[in-house]
């Protein structure tokens, strides 16, 4: 059985502990938030308000972190030092120079490491790159992402008002979409970006060149109370894979709309999409890695290099 810890009890560790808590082979022992109120509803775990504190504590084989962003780096750091496996919500830092830092502590540790970019782990996400790669549609022509949303009012100590904790929109939300594009088709060849930058509002509206193809991305925080939407629309020679609020649908070219499910449970046997939610299947994938010794290399260090380059310039 494994022993887990998660520090940063706020919005995302909502999807993150249900996520632990159903998962067989592991224990979730310990929670740690600097407000101990956020702990409450989970009283069959232990709380801590003090990382020091759990790290005294706790025999932890995986941490969880969900803490603002600017904390990343530094508590992954803390952990892998003390032998514990990391898995740490998007981004890892804000710097370039923290990936290296990050990647060489665990090396020098022999733990695993891997930041939680969810959409890689996301059935229609995956569902396009496997298209992509297995050709059935042709090649790939252009996309259209978005990921828009009210500015968030919500987070602990208004972190996310701050752009040297935060990052804005760019580290927000629109790195969803780019590290998704980095993982499915590589280091795009050219990048034009337009932005809207109040001190209440956020808009990036990012082309980005692929050579063969191209995919515009728009991510927001609007000042209005907008809801959130994300989605995309790819354009392959043969068919459309549209995400755009009504499910997975593949239009294709000779007339046929096929659903994600149909698609998925057709006879071809050419695609294997995570069943449960994105967010169990993460915690899944970096369990296993953790219990069979191998690499989280679903997340590539030079990947994240390559995020944060091309964000630092938006
Ligand atoms: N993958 C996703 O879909 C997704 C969605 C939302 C947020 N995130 C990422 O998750 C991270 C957290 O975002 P959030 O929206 O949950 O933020 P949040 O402000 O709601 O939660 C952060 C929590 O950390 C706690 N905290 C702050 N400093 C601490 C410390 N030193 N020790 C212990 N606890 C401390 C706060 O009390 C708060 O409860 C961010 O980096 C964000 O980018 C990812």
């Amino acid at each position: 059985m494994l022993k887990v810890g998660l520090i940063g009890v706020g919005g995302i560790s909502g999807a993150h502990i249900p996520a632990w808590l159903n998962l067989e082979g592991v224990e979730l022992v310990a929670l740690c938030d600097i407000r101990p109120e956020q702990m409450e509803k989970y009283p069959d775990i232990k709380h801590y308000t003090d990382f020091d504190d759990m790290l005294a504590n706790e025999k932890l084989d995986i941490l969880d972190i969900c803490l603002p962003t600017y904390l990343h780096a530094d508590y992954s750091i803390k952990a892998m030092e003390k032998g514990i496996n990391v898995l740490c919500e998007k981004p890892i830092s804000l710097k370039r120079e923290d990936v290296k830092r990050v990647y060489d502590v665990a090396e020098k540790n022999n733990v695993k490491f891997m930041v939680a970019h969810v959409i890689r782990f996301w059935r229609e996400y995956e569902f396009v790159k496997s298209v992509y790669e297995s050709g059935k549609y042709g090649k790939l022509l252009s996309g259209n992402m978005k990921r828009l949303s009210a500015f968030p009012a919500w987070s602990w100590d208004n972190w996310m008002f701050d752009e040297k904790r935060s990052g804005f929109v760019p580290y927000d939300l629109h790195i969803h979409d780019l590290d998704y594009l980095v993982y499915a088709f590589g280091a795009p060849k050219d990048v034009k970006s337009f932005r809207s930058k109040k001190p209440d509002q956020d808009y990036i509206n990012v082309t980005y060149d692929f050579g063969d193809f191209f995919v515009n991305a728009e991510s927001s925080w609007y000042a209005s109370p907008y809801p959130f939407t994300a989605g995309f629309r790819f354009q392959f020679e043969d068919a459309i894979l549209s995400n755009e609020g009504q499910g997975l649908k593949i239009y294709e070219r000779g007339g046929n709309v096929v659903s994600l499910e149909e698609a998925a449970t057709g006879d071809t046997g050419e695609i294997n999409l995570p069943k449960s939610g994105a967010y169990a299947e993460e915690i899944i994938y970096f369990t296993e890695c953790v219990k069979n010794n191998k690499a989280a290399s679903k997340v590539k260090p030079e990947e994240l290099e390559t995020v944060i380059d091309i964000l630092n310039n938006l």
